[in-house]
């Protein structure tokens, strides 16, 4: 982060926290501090003013440190250096842009609320300074309740200003809408801690314990409202749990999780313990240790109000690569093993079974501690067993490829595999190259179903850092010294689209769904596309020698895209088809379809609407795909069975 990042961030947070104060004191004015100011009217005045003062007091600082936010944001926007610049660009960032405009907005609201909180129109119809009693507590009048109207509109400007107002569409309104709830919940929660502190000092204790009394209510839908939408905003920002952990973003985030916990911690013992012991014997006491525990809420409440401030600022993590930090992630690949799936199922049904002996021995005093002694015994053997669901993680784990699995990655990585890996791992990949045998352990055989159950990133991690051997020495040297993160890429690509070949030729299926590689082809009315642009259509391919007329296949098919592949340059002539002629297509193909590249021609391919590789033919095998009847069934069968888009190797196109 740059200092001037920094400086919006702080400004940005504190001018929230400001109007959070606001709000807060508001709420607390009108729902709260009612019963105990009807029970204590003498002292009442006193503190309605005291109050007021407060709510005033926190619009000025919305006011005076918005309108600094405002005129750092115009240095960073319109790129000004010095303060005559700065001064002729303010009126055009806040007319003209959405941000400036809504600030407006928002200033606007804050100078009338300003109007509306003068302690006449307030409903303080004596100058309380001046000791007057008061017989009845203050009803909340027509200005009080505009105030709070219009400060809550205020505080709820807020997402507007950030991400969620640029992120827009159906994302966007789902995320203000959480995001309107959750300053809501905060401003009446955060926002009341002041007065609440201000309303002890004041009231005589048993009032004060009313006044606490009154605000559980209000606190404890805030906080659940505060933890709901949290979550929500959490999973839509984050990119769930790589995002949380592994980026700047998601380390935020935690701290103001970490936070809000120790927030509900101190209002708990305050609600639970204090409040009591405050309408009780030993008040003097309970008063001060109340007030130090609301003071240090307070101070927490602000810290975590410009974490915000700085959540905003930052680029959220879906943007992010998250660099993993634990040396091991959370997997259910264990369900997959049967022999593993047993011992894994056992310890979880232990672990339920303990924790329902636990909540029974709570709520069934007698059985307590045989309960507990059981369900720790039973906890104590069965949680070992779940390191199962753990497999060993690297940093990259949860990074994705950016290759899009592109033809042209696919054949450089080929390239690259014949130069740096065939002397361990062999021509084919398995295993046995000719220094196989003289390494500390066998290099592994890349051609086997278990290459798949690695993530991208985890390849990603083992092509970069190589192994070392368990009894030391290097079993297979680290290639990011000598290779660009591009050409570790491309690699991978190559091992997925070789081992998926190797399966073809062994087994004559695709036995791990593989999308289709990326190329660009050229249609008839000679407009270039690429394979997005067909998202959604099938695709056949026809691996063509060179002159598509020789073709006796009939090309035009509802629903379906042609693309002839071909080896020398083509054009694109017959209406029904388009054209492929990269020799890193062809080659891309070839080891798909694990065959050499001159045996490609006369092949052919279907691809499903999700662009998934999905079936294969080829001249002499059975059911002729140049029979239109044939190739119709071939097609309707590949329709009744879909793939989930979510299957395979993390290969999704979108990223
Ligand atoms: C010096 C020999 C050597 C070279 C060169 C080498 N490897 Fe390896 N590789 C190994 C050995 C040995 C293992 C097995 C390590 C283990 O099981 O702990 C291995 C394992 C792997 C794995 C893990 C496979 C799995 O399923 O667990 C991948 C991926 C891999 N190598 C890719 C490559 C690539 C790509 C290259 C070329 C850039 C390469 N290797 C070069 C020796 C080598």
């Amino acid at each position: 982060m740059s200092s001037v990042e920094i400086i919006v961030a702080s400004l940005r947070g504190a001018h929230v926290a400001a109007l959070v104060s606001l709000f807060g004191t508001l709420v607390f004015l009108t729902l709260v501090a009612r019963a105990a100011m009807a029970e204590a009217p003498v002292d009442a005045p006193r503190l309605h003013w005291r109050l007021l003062r407060l709510a005033r007091v926190s619009t000025a600082f919305a006011l005076v440190i918005g309108t600094a936010w405002l005129v750092v944001e115009t240095v960073v926007i319109a790129g000004t250096d010095d303060i005559a610049t700065t001064l002729r660009a303010l009126p055009v960032v806040a007319w003209q842009t959405q941000f400036g405009q809504w600030l407006l907005l928002r200033g606007l609201l804050l100078l009338v609320v300003l109007g509306l909180l003068r302690p006449r129109r307030a409903g303080l119809a004596v100058a309380p300074m001046l000791g007057a009693p008061m017989l009845r507590a203050p009803m909340p009048g027509a200005p009080m309740l505009g105030a709070v109207l219009l400060a809550g509109i205020a505080l709820v400007l807020q997402p507007l200003l950030g991400h969620a107002g640029a992120i827009g569409g159906g994302v966007g309104a789902t995320l203000i809408a959480s995001e309107v709830m959750h300053l809501l919940a905060a401003g009446a929660w955060l926002g009341s801690l002041l007065p609440l502190f201000i309303t002890i000092g004041t009231l005589p204790h048993n009032f004060a314990a009313t006044a606490c009394r009154s605000f559980t209510p209000i606190g404890l839908s805030a906080v659940l409202v505060l933890a709901g939408t949290a979550v929500l905003q959490v999973t839509d920002l984050m990119g769930d749990m790589p995002g949380l952990f592994g980026t700047g973003y998601g380390h935020v985030a935690l701290v103001k999780v970490g936070l809000f916990g120790v927030l509900l911690a101190l209002a708990a013992v305050n609600r639970l313990a204090l409040t009591d012991r405050l309408a009780g014997a030993a008040p003097d006491a309970a008063r001060r240790h109340m007030r130090t525990s609301i003071a240090i809420e307070t101070v927490l409440g602000a810290v975590v109000v410009i974490t915000a401030g700085f959540l905003a600022t930052h680029t959220p993590g879906t943007h992010e690569e998250p660099v993993w930090p634990f040396p091991w992630r959370p997997s259910l690949s264990v369900f997959a093993e049967p022999d593993l799936r047993g011992e894994v199922i056992g310890a979880l049904v232990a672990v339920g079974v303990a924790v329902i002996m636990t909540v029974a021995g709570m709520i069934w005093r007698r059985m307590r501690w045989p309960a507990l002694v059981v369900a720790a015994i039973i906890a104590a053997r069965a949680i070992p067993h779940l390191d199962l669901l753990l497999v060993e993680a690297f940093p990259t784990s949860f990074f994705t490829s950016p290759t899009e699995f592109a033809a042209t990655a696919i054949a450089h990585g080929a390239k690259l595999f014949a130069a740096n890996c065939v002397a361990c791992h062999g021509a084919e990949g398995h295993g046995d190259g000719p220094t196989a045998k003289s390494l500390p352990i066998h290099p592994a055989d890349l051609t086997a179903q278990h290459l798949w159950a690695h993530s991208d990133g985890e390849m990603f991690w083992y092509v970069s850092h190589g192994f070392d051997a368990p009894e030391g020495g290097v079993a297979m040297p680290g290639f990011a010294g000598t290779l660009s993160s591009e050409a570790r890429w491309d690699l991978i690509d190559y091992l997925h689209a070789h081992n998926a070949g190797d399966s073809m030729r062994s087994t004559g299926t695709w036995s791990h769904p593989v999308p289709v590689p990326q190329f660009d082809a050229t249609c008839a009315d000679g407009h270039a596309i690429d394979l997005d642009d067909l998202r959604g259509r099938v695709l056949r391919i026809i691996a063509v020698s060179g002159d598509a007329a020789t073709l006796s296949v009939p090309l035009a098919a509802r629903g379906i895209t042609t693309i002839l592949l071909a080896r020398k340059h083509m054009a694109a002539t017959d209406p029904a088809a388009c054209v492929t002629s990269e020799p890193e297509t062809w080659t891309a193909f070839a080891i798909l379809s694990g065959v050499p590249d001159d045996a490609l021609v006369g092949e052919q391919v279907l691809v499903d609407q999700n662009h998934w590789l999905r079936a294969h033919w080829r001249p002499g095998e059975p059911g002729d795909w140049n029979d239109p009847q044939a190739f119709a069934s071939v097609v309707a069968d590949l329709a009744a069975h879909p793939i989930a888009a979510d299957t395979g190797s993390g290969h999704a196109h979108q990223h």
